[in-house]
């Protein structure tokens, strides 16, 4: 059967990454491949429901109830949607996925790290990705790109971006092969080279055909 290749794009809100993400799909159509681009949370369907309550309920949402809520959403993701497109033999690109929830949960909000990762592999299964970028910039720059109107997550303050930031680079630290750091307070274009060439690599170590 034909498998694709599964892509991640991850980093703190307003580090840049979904502009990288859709540079890098024109990039790939250009060059012939199948791309499906994706997000989380929320892409299809139930997924947007379930953003709805996550990024704009103003009630009470405890911490372990938002991890559940996160990683139901990646379950039904993965299952109805990633696993296949990859199966199809297509580029998947997905904005977000196992690595915010480990940045953001785990590392912001303070849920055992250990825990998550063990949700994380029963809410994907078998389904992992062949490269990660994470976008890193310093918390006052990714705040100013946000802007004032935050949702309920951005909202969340300073010492928490810190931590989330913190987090991203642990996780690249711990999985070196998989996950790549870019440094992105550089120009667009500049990220793009680096962006470019690491799916590059990718694509030549990969045998679409198989
Ligand atoms: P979104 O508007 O998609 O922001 P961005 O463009 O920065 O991706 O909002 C997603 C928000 O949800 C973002 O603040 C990160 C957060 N998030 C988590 O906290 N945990 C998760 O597992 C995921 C997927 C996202």
């Amino acid at each position: 059967m034909k498998k694709g290749l599964f892509i991640t794009f991850e980093g703190a809100d307003g580090c840049g990454k979904t502009t990288q993400l859709n540079l890098l799909k024109d990039y790939l159509e250009k060059k012939g491949y199948e791309v499906l681009v994706t997000r989380e949370p929320g892409a299809k369907g139930l997924g947007e429901k379930i953003r709805e309550i996550l990024l704009g309920y103003e009630g009470e949402v405890s911490d372990r109830c938002e991890s559940f809520m996160f990683l139901a959403d990646r379950a039904q993701h993965v299952d109805t949607i990633i696993k296949p497109a990859i199966e199809s033999g297509k580029i998947v690109l997905c904005d977000r996925h196992t690595d915010s929830t480990i940045a953001y949960q785990g590392y912001g909000r303070g849920i055992d790290l250990e825990e998550i990762k063990m949700l994380n592999n029963l809410a994907v299964g078998s389904t992992v990705p062949d490269l990660t970028y994470v976008f890193d910039v310093d918390v006052e720059t990714s705040m100013q790109r946000v802007g004032s109107s935050k949702d309920r997550m951005e909202s969340a303050g300073k010492e928490f971006f810190n931590k989330v930031r913190l987090g991203y680079i642990e996780i690249a630290d711990s999985d070196p092969i998989r996950v790549k750091v870019i440094n992105s307070a550089d120009t667009i274009e500049n990220v793009f080279k680096k962006v470019s060439k690491l799916c590059d690599d990718l694509i030549e170590c990969h045998n679409f055909e198989s």
